[in-house]
């Protein structure tokens, strides 16, 4: 079985290929629109706020962030560097943080006028429009029939991949928690039998041994650095597929490597 690694990782050294799609998008909206700030919203331990730190300056914009929980102790090293890359971050306590609808679209927050808000992770219509644009160029550029395997979280990328299916292919998803079925709410109806979906046996944040033995080989077969907790359990679902025969192995084979911040955790 021969895979073609489409090389999401190489976007940004730093943040996942698809949320630098969807921020990008956010950033250069905000630019046109004569913004010449980003405010955004997370935890101690926000990938997001990382990734819009790392982001905003490139776009000419600076980035201010309210950070839950940040009021009773010290930036996390993540946010540490944030900070460090100019994010100015605003402290609150995780109920003031909640009564302000930080973690929805539209908060409840007085925001300067030169200022536009930022959705967690680059979610919403702006970036998923983004993301739906750039899934179907790489549909584009892939054979037909090809299947394509890929990770999900919030399943925006799932989502994107979905609504631009070509009708031979077929979409091999892993989800590293337990409980995944929401992701089907990220798919019109009629797509939904051409996806399969690999649900965890772990919750959110742990990987099993054999994912992590199949992490490992994936790094020592092709020198391309992966997360621990996605791309391990991509692999080990895949090869526990492949040995229930269930894989089509006629047709040609993609795997969306997202990389992202943690993606030197399993380095090669
Ligand atoms: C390694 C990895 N895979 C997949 C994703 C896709 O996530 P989502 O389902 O939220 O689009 C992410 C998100 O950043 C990621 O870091």
């Amino acid at each position: 079985m021969q895979l073609s690694l489409l090389r999401a990782d190489l976007l940004h050294p730093q943040v996942a290929g698809p949320k630098y799609i969807r921020l990008a998008a956010w950033l250069a909206m905000a630019k046109a629109q004569g913004y010449s700030k980003v405010v955004s919203a997370g935890g101690m331990h926000s990938n997001h706020l990382h990734a819009l730190a790392m982001l905003a300056p490139k776009f000419g914009l600076a980035a201010e962030a309210y950070v839950r929980g940040l009021a009773h102790a010290k930036p996390s090293p993540l946010l540490a560097e944030a900070q460090a890359a100019g994010m100015v971050l605003h402290p609150l306590a995780k109920a003031d943080y909640a009564s302000l609808l930080l973690d929805t679209a539209t908060p409840t927050l007085a925001l300067p006028p030169d200022a536009l808000f930022i959705p967690m992770g680059g979610d919403g219509s702006v970036g998923q429009a983004a993301l739906d644009v750039w899934a179907a160029q790489l549909w584009s550029q892939l054979a037909a029939g090809t299947q394509l395997a890929l990770t999900a979280g919030t399943g925006s990328t799932l989502q994107a991949f979905a609504a631009t299916l070509p009708p031979q292919s077929r979409l091999w998803v892993a989800a590293p928690f337990k409980d995944a079925s929401f992701l089907w709410n990220r798919v019109p109806a009629p797509y939904r039998n051409q996806i399969t979906l690999w649900p965890s046996r772990m919750r959110f944040g742990k990987t099993d041994e054999l994912a992590t033995l199949y992490g490992r080989l994936f790094v020592e077969e092709t020198g391309v650095r992966v997360d621990n907790l996605y791309m391990p359990h991509l692999m080990a679902s895949l090869a526990q597929a492949r040995l229930r025969a269930e894989l089509p192995l006629g047709t040609p084979w993609a795997l969306l490597h997202c990389g992202g911040q943690s993606a030197n955790i399993l380095a090669g």
